[in-house]
Parts: C-alpha cells; sequence; structure tokens
C-alpha cells in the first residue's frame, strides 16, 4: 500500500520537481530543431476540428431533424418528452442541440442494470449519510432536496434543484443521488465495464410510448439513516492502481506496473501519445491514466485524496465533474449556474478615499493587461499527511516552478526558441531555471492563507518551501494576460469565469466536466500536459522573450500576442454562444430525460418518434 510507503530520500524528493527536458519525439519531431512551431500547427489544426464540431453539434433546423440525428446516432429512440425539450432548447436560444454524447457514454452502462435496481441502489446510497451522497426528488413536476443533506452542501443541491425547477414541470417522477465529494466515486473494472456496454448494445430503445401517469418504485427516504454501503473510504492514500487504472485495459502499462515505475519522476514517454513536441495536442487522451503510470504521483486526487469514497459497482451516482475511467454520471455544476464564482469586472469611476469608490477590478482589453501568467489558491488538490504527497501534486509543483527554480543542474528548462543561426528553424535550448525572469518570461503564482490540508512533517515542510500570499478579489484576476487554471479535490470552479474573460487561461487539468467536448484546446483555451513540462516553452511562444539568460546567451523574440489574444477573445465568444446558464438548464433536462426512461420498468417500450 503507498500511504505507508517511506518518505523519499532528499535526493528523490528534488527530482520530482525536475521539469525534464529536452523531448525527442518520434515521428514529427526527430531532431532537436524544428522547421515549424508546433503550436502553430496545433491551433491550425483547432480550426478544423472546429469546423467538424460545427457539422455535428448544431445541425438540427426543426424538430425531426433532431429526431432523426438521434436515431441515427445512438440507434434508439428519443425519450419521451423530447419534443418539449426541443421546443425548451428552442426557447432558449441554445445552439448546441446534436452533440450530448456525453449523456450518452454516461447511461450506456446502466442498460446492464434493471431499472428496479437502479432505483434501489439510488435509494440505498442517499439513505447512508456516511456515503456523502445526497437525493434530490422529483413528484409531480417539482424537485425537492431531500431532507437528510448535509448541511454544508445543502446549497450545492439547492443550487440543482433551482436549475431542475426550470423545467421540471415536464419531467416524470424521479429521484437523484449527487455525490457532495469533489472527488469521483465510481471505478468499474475494465472487464466489468466492457460487459456491461456489450450487454448495453445489445439492446435499443426503439419504444413509442409516453410516460405512465404513476411510475411508482421510488422508495422514501428512511426516517432512521441506514449503515449498510458499498463505498471504501481510501481517503489520504493512493489511489492510482486500485482505482484509477482499473477502468484500463490489462495490458496497458497503467495495469502492468504492479507499484508504480515511476515513483519520483515524470516519465515523458508517457507523455509522447498525446503530444507534439513539448506540446499537448490531444486534450482527450492526455486525461487518460492507462499509459501513464507516472500520473500515480502527480496529481492529489491519485497521490492522496481528501474526501475518497468508491466503488467498483455501477452505482448511479451524479458528478459534477470526473477523472477519466470513471463512471459517475456528469451533470452541469451547481457552482457554476449559482455564480459561486462568476465573472463581473467592476470598472468604477469613483475617487479613492471617498464613499463613491469601489475597488477598480475592470477586464482591460488583452494587449492591456500585464504580462504575466497568474495564479492564486489553497494547497487543497490532495492531503499530505507526512509521506510528502504535496510535492507531487500540480499546485505545488506549479508554484514551485514559478517561484523556486535554482540554477543548479536539475531545474535546468527547455524552452523552444528560434535558432541562433538559422531565422526559419526553431530549436529546444535549456537555460538555468534562474534565467525565466531574465528573459521576461514572468509569473506571479501563491498559495493564500496558509497551508491546509496537510499533517505531520509537511505543514512546514509546506511553509518553507512557499511564500504565502493575501487573498485576493477573484475580479482582479483580469489584469493579467495569462490565467493559469488548475483542478483543486475535483475540477476548477473557476475555469467557466476565466474563459468569459479577456485574458487566456491554461488550463492543465485531469477532471472533466459536461462540456469537455464543446471546448477545442488551442482554439478556445491553451491546454497543459499535467506535467506542466511544456509550460513556459508555451508562455515564451505567447509572450515572446527578451533578455540575456544566466549563460549569456542574449534572445530577442517578438512572441504570438496576436494569437494569444485571438484564443482569449475565441474562449470568451465560444464560452457566451455554448456554456450558458441556459445550455447548462438543457443538458440537465435531456440528461434527465434520458434518466426517467433508464429507470423506468417499462424502459424497452418508452421513446418518443414523430406522428
Ligand atoms: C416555448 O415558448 C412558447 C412560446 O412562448 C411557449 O408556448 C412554450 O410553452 C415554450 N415551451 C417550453 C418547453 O418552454
Ligand atoms: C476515511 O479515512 C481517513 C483516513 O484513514 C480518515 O481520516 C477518515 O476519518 C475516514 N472517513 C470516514 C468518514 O470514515
Ligand atoms: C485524440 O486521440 C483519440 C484516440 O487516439 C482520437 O480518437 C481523437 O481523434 C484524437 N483527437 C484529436 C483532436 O486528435
Ligand atoms: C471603464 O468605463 C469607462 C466609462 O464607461 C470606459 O470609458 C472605459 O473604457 C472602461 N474601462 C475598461 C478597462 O473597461
Ligand atoms: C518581468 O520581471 C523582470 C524582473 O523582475 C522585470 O524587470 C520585468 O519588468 C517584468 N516584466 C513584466 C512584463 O512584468
Ligand atoms: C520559494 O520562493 C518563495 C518566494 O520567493 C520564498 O519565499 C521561499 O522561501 C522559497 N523557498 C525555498 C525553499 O527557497
Amino acid at each position: 500500500m503507498q500511504s505507508s510507503a517511506t518518505p523519499p530520500s532528499t535526493s528523490r524528493r528534488i527530482v520530482i520537481f525536475v521539469i525534464f527536458i529536452v523531448l525527442i519525439y518520434p515521428g514529427l519531431i526527430k531532431t532537436n530543431t524544428v522547421y515549424f512551431h508546433p503550436i502553430d500547427l496545433l491551433m491550425y489544426d483547432a480550426q478544423n476540428q472546429y469546423i467538424s464540431y460545427l457539422n455535428t453539434a448544431a445541425r438540427s433546423k426543426s424538430l425531426a431533424d433532431a429526431v432523426h440525428i438521434y436515431q441515427e446516432k445512438y440507434h434508439d429512440n428519443p425519450p419521451p418528452g423530447f419534443d418539449i425539450w426541443f421546443d425548451f432548447a428552442r426557447n432558449r436560444s441554445v445552439w448546441v442541440t446534436d452533440e450530448f454524447d456525453q449523456i450518452h457514454d454516461d447511461l450506456l452502462p446502466f442498460r446492464a442494470i434493471p431499472p428496479g435496481d437502479i432505483r434501489l441502489h439510488t435509494w440505498e446510497d442517499v439513505s447512508n449519510p456516511w456515503n456523502e451522497i445526497s437525493g434530490i426528488t422529483i413528484r409531480k413536476g417539482e424537485a425537492k432536496v431531500q431532507e437528510n443533506v448535509l448541511p454544508t452542501h445543502r446549497w450545492m443541491l439547492e443550487g440543482v434543484a433551482q436549475m431542475i425547477n426550470q423545467f421540471s414541470q415536464y419531467l416524470p417522477d424521479m429521484d437523484l443521488a449527487f455525490n457532495l465529494n469533489d472527488e469521483s466515486r465510481v471505478a468499474l473494472h475494465y472487464d466489468d465495464i466492457q460487459s456491461y456496454k456489450m450487454q448495453a448494445l445489445r439492446s435499443s430503445f426503439l419504444g413509442s410510448s409516453s410516460w405512465a401517469t404513476d411510475r411508482g418504485g421510488w422508495r422514501d427516504i428512511p426516517p432512521e439513516p441506514t449503515t449498510d454501503t458499498v463505498y471504501e473510504n481510501w481517503s489520504f492514500r493512493n489511489t492510482f492502481q486500485e482505482w484509477g487504472a482499473a477502468g484500463c485495459p490489462p495490458s496497458s502499462p497503467a495495469r502492468r506496473s504492479l507499484t508504480p515505475l515511476f515513483k519520483s519522476q515524470m516519465c515523458l514517454d508517457c507523455a509522447a501519445d498525446h503530444s507534439l513536441g513539448q506540446f499537448l495536442s490531444n486534450w482527450s487522451t492526455a486525461a487518460d491514466p492507462c499509459h501513464q503510470p507516472d500520473l500515480a504521483n502527480l496529481h492529489g486526487f491519485y497521490l492522496s485524496p481528501a474526501a475518497f469514497k468508491a466503488t467498483h459497482l455501477l452505482r448511479p451516482v451524479f458528478s459534477q465533474s470526473k477523472v477519466h475511467g470513471y463512471n459517475d454520471v456528469l451533470y452541469p455544476s451547481a457552482w457554476n449556474y449559482i455564480d459561486k464564482a462568476v465573472y463581473a469586472p467592476v470598472n468604477s469611476s469613483g475617487v479613492p478615499g471617498t464613499d463613491s469608490f469601489i475597488a477598480n477590478f475592470p477586464d482591460p482589453l488583452f494587449s492591456e493587461k500585464q504580462d504575466i501568467l497568474y495564479w492564486r489558491g489553497a494547497t487543497s488538490e490532495g492531503v499530505s499527511d507526512g509521506h510528502g504527497a504535496w510535492r507531487g501534486m500540480v499546485r505545488q509543483r506549479m508554484v514551485h516552478m514559478a517561484d523556486n527554480l535554482t540554477n543548479s543542474q536539475h531545474d535546468r528548462i527547455t524552452l523552444l526558441l528560434p535558432d541562433h543561426k538559422h531565422s526559419d528553424r526553431y530549436t529546444y535550448t535549456t537555460v538555468s531555471g534562474t534565467s525565466l525572469p531574465k528573459l521576461n518570461l514572468n509569473s506571479s503564482a501563491h498559495f493564500v492563507d496558509g497551508i491546509a490540508r496537510c499533517g505531520g512533517i509537511d505543514c512546514l515542510a509546506q511553509e518553507q518551501e512557499f511564500a504565502s500570499a493575501h487573498p485576493v478579489d477573484f475580479q482582479a484576476h483580469w489584469s493579467y494576460k495569462y490565467l493559469m487554471d488548475l483542478d483543486g479535490a475535483g475540477f476548477s470552479g473557476r475555469f467557466l469565469p476565466f474563459l468569459q474573460s479577456r485574458s487566456l487561461p491554461f488550463k492543465a487539468a485531469l477532471f472533466r466536466e459536461w462540456y469537455d467536448s464543446r471546448l477545442i484546446p488551442w482554439l478556445h483555451f491553451v491546454p497543459q500536459d499535467i506535467r506542466l513540462h511544456g509550460l513556459w516553452s508555451t508562455l515564451a511562444y505567447f509572450a515572446g522573450v527578451e533578455g540575456i539568460d544566466e549563460d549569456g546567451r542574449k534572445w530577442k523574440w517578438k512572441g504570438h500576442e496576436r494569437e494569444a489574444a485571438l484564443i482569449a477573445d475565441g474562449g470568451r465568444e465560444w464560452a457566451g454562444r455554448v456554456l450558458t446558464k441556459a445550455d447548462m438548464e438543457v443538458y440537465m433536462f435531456r440528461l434527465l430525460l434520458e434518466w426517467g426512461r433508464i429507470t423506468d420498468d417499462n424502459r424497452d417500450r418508452l421513446g418518443f418518434v414523430l406522428t
């Protein structure tokens, strides 16, 4: 078991922070010198992905189109109520009406579970408070939060109920079980999920009946909490082998290495599959742990989650975000729906020192922002209770990389910079870690409010490593050109506001949300590998470099501010188009129609057909 391992020796501790260098990948990049910048190519490629997304996501001009597209895609009829859903989507002027594959993928395996069992499991999960799963009940067209919800999490379910009540009048009776934790919950073994999916694919929903008037079958919450559970508490332990890799094929690197191979190292070869040179080229596969056993030690969720209660059984748990390989059902988070983190720049014209003065946090044009990569946050990605887990966490590595690189050998950084001799080429060049500010590659990344989620020597160790900063107003972010976005214990609730702003978000994440397929990396945001090894090269591409490095080499490269502004504006415009509250409602509405069908004893006969 990981958690009982002895703390790594000092030299190994340092190694985990080393940003490994010269990346020479098979395929496109065979040497240290390239004739094009990979980011140029990735941005070009993103355009093509965008066009193909446009051609699939918003094709329907009428209900009939939407029904045909549904039937063509899934070989099923849409669920009853689909016509009302389509009308609702139209009324809300949402743009995406045809691409909801996430819903289909999340629910597909449940077809292998009898409807009565899904309902029973929902009831069992919400009846035992220890599970940290709570319910919403929909009866007679109204969604209500169940009584026994933990008070600390009530706001969250109230927010979800508020969203559902925009369309609940059109829903059949049902209960829903929501994960109160940030961490994912349901991790089926590879063989199980394969067999469920095979079974599911043999079934089809070709019925045409509507909901029965009395669906029944949903039991009331018992007055006394129950104590049976199928969940196991694996908080504070390394969860990678048992849970993270459970869904991977037995032949995959993640499953083959019984003890993680790369205890204190990053495996850069593991990144090759989803990279072009140093840069991330495939956002989906970048989050797949199966070819990346080193992830076991590179993210708080795998290293030592704060609240991790999981099962290998297919339980009906709705989660706000999940990591690749987990089988939770995704839904749009209340965090964004009820504006727990909101994009609301303040441009006041008051006079400082007078009553009319409100702190001023405008969102200026990209070119007027400061040329800085900015991050603020807490040490909440995972718990570090004496075994040094913090050293592998993304947030800690990020702050370390921004503040604490030295001029020693193991802190050298590889940047892709214009070739000194040939103006048409770029060369991967290593520079000393202390060269960054000298080259104008500036960042400001700090933990605020001291060190949280620590125990034993890890509290002091982190206090010594990191300078703590004062909390800032969230709206202060918009002063900076580049905003780092990182997972916490789960998804980052700030990402939507970051997208909405005129700043450019850089995102490194394993957690994925309901809208993942709507966003195109390098068009709407700048993706980063969880290892962060291409971070400074990416910043150099956009911000340019100017100055003399520690080795006395002089650099001057204009950078690509225009491209940075294009992506920043692209993400802002796109978020306004497809990530609105109306989009959240429409997603949730469609999800719950599907959920209503899959939990119905008559599910094989239910469906919507055009008359
Ligand atoms: C859509 O709008 C029309 C016209 O206002 C209204 O009659 C209809 O009930 C709305 N449908 C839904 C599902 O909201
Ligand atoms: C789960 O396990 C952790 C670590 O052993 C422990 O601190 C925590 O109290 C447990 N939580 C529950 C609810 O049992
Ligand atoms: C990412 O990789 C997957 C699996 O190889 C592939 O299906 C998908 O098309 C790739 N996506 C992009 C954008 O290249
Ligand atoms: C702030 O508001 C003033 C007056 O409305 C406007 O002229 C100015 O451009 C705004 N500044 C920013 C940064 O949005
Ligand atoms: C970056 O940092 C250097 C050194 O601290 C400073 O001279 C320079 O002005 C900074 N550049 C920006 C754009 O803030
Ligand atoms: C890391 O950098 C911060 C900010 O400059 C500094 O306060 C802290 O002492 C440094 N940590 C180490 C271990 O040098």
